[in-house]
């Protein structure tokens, strides 16, 4: 998710789920194209911690797409698990012709294949996958959907789509509206599973637990039901109200092969603690405390800091060009949902806004989450947790 998952959320995912594969943000081609090595090095950058890691690109031209995957593939030490494309963001500059990316793609399903071959040329480790929408405001219907899968998998190879189930309205809905407005079909992933059997399907949109997540990984046909244990029993749908119930119903159909999350894995990171053993089946999750997580998280961010720091350069009155800002944001919603989350919160946006003033010295990650001098009456915010939360595993 652009401006969201980063190297630094990575991390802290990371941290908290061996198992779970992760996404970069999406890395337009063409931008990577025009970079420095210093540039490039910056929208790629990543640690072979993160694995299993996804590289998503966006971009709309193959050759472009085949070069861009090329500089990714071989500058990266990460052996990438997947090489994906982009065909579901809905944002303005998506639809501008000098850097198509995203849901408009879907309306030339050939194209799409063309790109995607391009890029498998380059890619010769990593399988390209797809990430797209049901459809746009202007082609849509299950008949549409489909023919854009049998024609990417049949013309490219690709065996992977992740369908983020909902269309895509191009043109007038901000990409916010763009996830929130038109509704939610979860059914029609489990279709493409029933009507594409070898192919594998990630369904995408509107997962706030693991809970809802593994409702769609079971399935009466599902040969692996057992493993996830009390998710066997559940029944009851969740939707947000204003869709049609049999949007909802999929007990008929096939299980899913995967399941992506998005904004609440970003808001509510602590829900993927339980990832490794609930939907992994591993015998032990991490067991990373928060304040574990935390400590190492600041370790990682000042080394973070100081190499980011040395390549944007410094900006004016000494504040470094690599913002404590962008590592701040992860660890917002470390204690989300808990008593003492908005506490959390209050603090590091009190601290931030003190310290983060034009002509002020921008405060670290460390004076933030856990030294007390800063100034007089600082408050770090690790002090502020209560240690039942700081110290649960
Ligand atoms: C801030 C933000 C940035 C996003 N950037 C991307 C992106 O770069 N590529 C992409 O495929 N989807 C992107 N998305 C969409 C999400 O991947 C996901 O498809 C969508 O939020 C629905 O899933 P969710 O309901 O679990 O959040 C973004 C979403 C948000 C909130």
């Amino acid at each position: 998710m652009a401006e969201w998952t980063d190297r630094p959320y990575r991390s802290l995912a990371r941290a908290l789920t061996r198992r779970t594969v992760l996404y970069t943000e999406m890395v337009v081609a063409d931008d990577l194209l025009h970079k420095d090595h210093d540039g490039q090095f910056l929208l790629l950058d990543a640690s072979t911690q993160e694995s299993p890691l996804v590289l998503q690109l966006g971009g709309a031209e193959p050759e472009t797409l085949m070069r861009a995957t090329d500089v990714a593939v071989s500058s990266s030490h990460v052996n990438y698990e997947e090489i994906n494309l982009n065909c579901g963001c809905p944002s303005a500059a998506a639809t501008c012709c000098s850097q198509r990316y995203g849901a408009s793609l879907m309306h030339d399903p050939h194209g799409v294949a063309t790109c995607l071959r391009a890029m498998a040329r380059a890619s010769p480790n990593a399988p390209v996958s797809v990430k797209c929408r049901l459809g746009t405001n202007e082609r849509n219907g299950y008949k549409l959907l489909s023919d854009f899968i049998s024609i990417v998998s049949s013309g490219a190879g690709v065996r992977h789509f992740i369908i983020h189930s909902r269309e895509c309205v191009l043109g007038g809905f901000t990409p916010k509206q763009n996830r929130t407005i038109p509704p939610l079909r979860p059914r029609w992933t489990h279709q493409l599973k029933q009507d594409f059997p070898d192919l594998h399907f990630t369904y995408n949109g509107g997962i706030k637990s693991l809970e809802m997540a593994g409702r769609h990984l079971l399935a009466p046909h599902n040969g692996i039901i057992a493993e996830y244990g009390s998710y066997a029993g559940l029944k009851e749908h969740e939707s947000s109200g204003n869709e049609k119930a049999d949007e909802f119903q999929w007990d008929d159909l096939p299980a899913v092969d995967g399941v992506m999350i998005g904004r609440e894995a970003y808001q509510r990171p602590w829900l993927l603690r339980e990832a490794d053993v609930k939907i992994f089946g591993e015998d032990r999750n991490p067991g990373l405390t928060r304040r574990k997580i935390l400590e190492d998280y600041i370790v990682l961010g000042e080394e973070l800091m100081e190499k980011y720091s040395n390549i944007h350069g410094h900006r004016k009155k000494g504040t470094p060009g690599y913002s404590t800002r962008n590592l701040l944001k992860p660890v917002f919603g470390l204690f989300a949902t808990e008593r003492g989350g908005r506490e959390w919160r209050r603090i590091l946006d009190k601290e931030w806004v003190g310290g983060g003033k034009l002509g002020v010295r921008e405060p670290s990650l460390r004076e933030l989450l856990e030294v007390h001098e800063l100034h007089l009456d600082h408050q770090a915010a690790m002090d502020a947790m209560p240690s039942e939360l700081l110290d649960a595993e």
